[in-house]
């Protein structure tokens, strides 16, 4: 783990064996408050700390600089996230993540060659 990364936890976070995370990685499983009315008319300090779910990082993960995980996401085993990306939902394993809201860019499976690769989000 490199500098000025920010885990915060009042469920659990869990971040499996050999997982890379860069500089200035934030990772959360809680907000302050709901994103609803009677949240916001109540001031951040004061409202009620909530979490959606656990974050699982699994193993053989690299986290890009400045990454973001949200809370309840979890990041399949050899997966790699882009710099400065937000990871709001799950990301399969053999993927790459990136951008924001994060999405998948390139798949593979498990076994796989070249040939197995796809690459998503493009035009053909
Ligand atoms: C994601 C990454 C690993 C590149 O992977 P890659 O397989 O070479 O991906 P490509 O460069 O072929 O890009 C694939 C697509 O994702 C986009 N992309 C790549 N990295 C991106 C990023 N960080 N944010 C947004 N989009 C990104 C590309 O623009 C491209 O989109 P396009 O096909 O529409 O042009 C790299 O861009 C990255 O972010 N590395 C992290 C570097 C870092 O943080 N280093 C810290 C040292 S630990």
């Amino acid at each position: 783990m490199e500098n000025d990364c920010h885990i915060g936890a009042i469920n659990r976070v869990e971040i499996h064996d050999h997982v890379l995370i860069a500089s200035r990685v934030y990772i959360s499983d809680h907000s302050h408050g709901e994103t609803r009315l009677e949240d916001l008319r109540i001031s951040p300090h004061d409202r009620p700390v909530v979490s959606k779910g656990p974050v699982v990082i699994e193993s053989h993960v690299w986290l890009g600089e400045g990454v973001c995980v949200m809370p309840g996401v979890r990041i399949g085993h050899h997966s790699v996230v882009g710099a400065n990306a937000v990871v709001t939902r799950d990301v399969p394993p053999y993927s790459v993540a990136a951008g924001c809201p994060a999405r998948i860019v390139k798949s593979f499976s498990a076994e796989g060659g070249a040939d197995d690769r796809q690459d998503l989000g493009k035009t053909p």
